[in-house]
Order: C-alpha cells, then structure tokens, then sequence
C-alpha cells in the first residue's frame, strides 16, 4: 500500500512515507557526516557531531534511512543552567536538499523529543526559526526566564518534556563544551 499523506491540525507538519527514524550504529558515522557537509554552508556542523560523539555528549542521535540511505540526522546533547538543572539542546538538525519538505526532520525532532523524553531530560532548547520549531510546542525561551549564549533572541526556544521539570527563570543556558569550538 502506497504511503499515506496526512495533516494533523492547523499548523503541524505534513508527514509522508513510512520512515521511521532509528538511533545512529556505529556504520552510520560517515553517512552523518557527509549529511551535515551536504546541507550546511561549511562542515562545521559536521565536525561538531563528531566531536559530540568524541565526548560522549551525543545524548540522542537519530538517523532517517530511505531506501538504504541516510538521508538526514538529529543531534540532541545536553545543557545546563546555573543551578545545575540539565536539558538537553536539539542541534544540529538535517536532511538532504532531494528529501526536503516530506517531513523527514519533523520525524527526526518528534522521535528525538520522546527519546530525550524517556532518557529522563525534562525539558530542551533550541536556537532556530520560531516558525518552524513551535509546531512541536517549542515557545521562546525568554517567557520561561531563559537566555542563551548567542544572543538568539526569540530564535531561542524551549519545551516542557517533563511536566514541572523546566527550570523557570534559570537564567543563562550553557550548550556542551564542543559548541565553543564550533567555527
Ligand atoms: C531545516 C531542515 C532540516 C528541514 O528539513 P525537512 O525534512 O524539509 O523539514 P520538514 O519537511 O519537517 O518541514 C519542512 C518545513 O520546514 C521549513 N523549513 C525548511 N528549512 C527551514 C529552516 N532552515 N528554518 C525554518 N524552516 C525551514 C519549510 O519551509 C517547510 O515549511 P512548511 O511545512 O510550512 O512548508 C532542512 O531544510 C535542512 O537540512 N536545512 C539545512 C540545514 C539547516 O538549516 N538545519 C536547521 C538548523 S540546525
């Protein structure tokens, strides 16, 4: 039977195909990899998985596999606030110019949520376009008393994974080590 098109309610996104998405093997890396140089202007990106990955701080990484091929990847690692509070940051996020707007990182970001979900993260952060990040539920960080390192502004968004667990007013949200080095 032919993959079913569907939209959920105003504003969700359009998910197409029988693509599930599964946690990265060890035979992926190079795949990644090569996804991240592929969509992003530099291979910064790239690197910055593979440093992620380096340090155990590759949380939650998810790959989306299409007849064979991954054709794009998830990133979540995780974040700390003053208090010492830990969420996890979505980052970065990617799919191949051919396999763009089916849905594919939709998948990505859902599954990934509820994998950080069920890991114990209570809540997550992103640095993106609020357009396209709040129908998963992200809202700027900023109403929840949270500020980034970047100067995002209202690009930086959070999310509620575990009911009372976001820590309101935290303050500063400090991303994984490896970001730092990120050119
Ligand atoms: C952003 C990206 C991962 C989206 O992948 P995708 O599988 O096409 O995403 P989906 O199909 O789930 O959603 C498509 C929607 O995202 C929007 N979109 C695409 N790129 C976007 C971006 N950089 N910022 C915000 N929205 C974007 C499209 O306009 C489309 O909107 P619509 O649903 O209203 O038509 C992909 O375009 C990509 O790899 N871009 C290059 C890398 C990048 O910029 N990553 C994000 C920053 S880490």
């Amino acid at each position: 039977m032919p993959p079913v098109a569907s939209r959920h309610a105003l504003g969700q996104p359009v998910l197409r195909g029988a693509m599930t998405p599964r946690r990265e093997l060890s035979c992926d890396v190079t795949a990644i990899h090569a996804v991240h140089v592929a969509c992003f202007p530099a291979d910064a990106e790239a690197r910055l998985v593979d440093c992620l990955r380096e340090a155990r701080r590759l949380t939650v990484s998810l790959v989306a596999e299409v007849d064979g091929e991954i054709v794009g990847h998830v990133a979540f690692s995780p974040v700390t606030v003053a208090s010492g509070a830990t969420g996890i940051g979505l980052a970065p996020v990617a799919v191949l110019e051919a396999h763009q707007r089916q849905g594919i990182a939709a998948r990505l970001i859902e599954a990934g949520l509820q994998a950080c979900r069920e890991a114990g993260f209570g809540w997550a952060v992103v640095l993106g376009d609020p357009a396209y990040y709040a129908r998963f539920g992200f809202r700027p960080a900023s109403e929840f008393g949270l500020s980034d390192e970047y100067g995002g502004g209202d690009a930086f968004q959070a999310i509620e994974l575990i009911d009372g667990q976001l820590p309101m007013n935290g303050g500063l949200v400090q991303y994984a080590p490896e970001f730092a080095e990120l050119e």
